[in-house]
């Protein structure tokens, strides 16, 4: 059974409002990209790798590959004007006889072989897709601009993570419509009926959003 992992790298990272695209931000000595980058390429789960690249950036992407010593990296692709697109695009360079796509955002650095393997132990079972799921600590409140509407039954929720794995052709089903305003790719598959398993996230996946979660990142190095 073939991995082939999808590295979505290719945002703009406006909220967190540096001078270069978040990838290529610094994380500790390196750029965000640096981590998951060599986590993926490190883990035996992982065949084969396709980053999408913030557009103009693919060069050193390609380049911060080398120098890490990456050799599972097949492509590199620029990405498109949405997460979803430059999905889509990197999975166009993923071959036919790949089995199961496993999709990762590098605004997650600390991606850890645990959570891989939950995530492909699920297909193995039978599931279309997986996804790292973490419970809402939070009460969650539905509004229509300042009004409450609803208070949502937080033991009912789940905070979704990356990396997400799927069944390649269930995949590139679910890509073949509409992927633009798609935050993660479990909720297109799903959308298309197909059978999304929650398993267990990691607390150590932190997402780089903004400049505070960048320097909580760099705390968690
Ligand atoms: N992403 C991507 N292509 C895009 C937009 C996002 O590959 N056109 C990737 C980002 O690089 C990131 C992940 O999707 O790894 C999650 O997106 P997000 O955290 O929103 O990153 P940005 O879109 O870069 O940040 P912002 O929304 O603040 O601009
Ligand atoms: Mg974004």
């Amino acid at each position: 059974m073939s991995v082939w992992a999808v590295l979505a790298a290719a945002g703009s990272g406006e909220r967190l409002g540096a001078d270069r695209p978040k990838a290529f931000v610094r994380l500790g000595e390196r750029v965000l990209l640096a981590e998951s980058l060599e986590r993926l390429d490190a883990s035996d789960w992982v065949d084969a790798i396709v980053v999408a690249a913030p557009p103009g950036w693919e060069e050193p992407v390609i380049l911060l590959a080398e120098e890490l010593g990456c050799g599972k990296v097949s492509a590199c692709v620029a990405g498109g004007p949405s997460r979803g697109e430059s999905v889509r695009l990197a999975l166009g360079e993923v071959p036919d006889d790949a089995a199961v796509v496993l999709v990762h955002d590098a605004a997650r650095p600390f991606v850890e072989d645990g959570v891989i393997a939950r995530v492909l132990a699920a297909l193995n079972e039978g599931w279309d897709g997986a996804v790292p799921v973490l419970p809402v600590a939070d009460t969650v409140k539905r509004v229509d601009g300042e009004r409450v509407v609803e208070t949502l039954d937080r033991s009912e929720l789940r905070v979704a993570q990356t990396p997400q794995a799927f069944v390649a052709s269930v995949l590139r089903d679910a890509f073949s419509g509409d992927v633009s305003s798609a935050t993660d790719c479990a909720s297109l598959v799903e959308a298309r009926g197909g059978r999304v398993k929650a398993v267990p996230g990691d607390e150590r996946l932190v997402k780089v959003t903004d400049a505070s979660d960048l320097e909580r990142a760099a705390a968690l190095l």
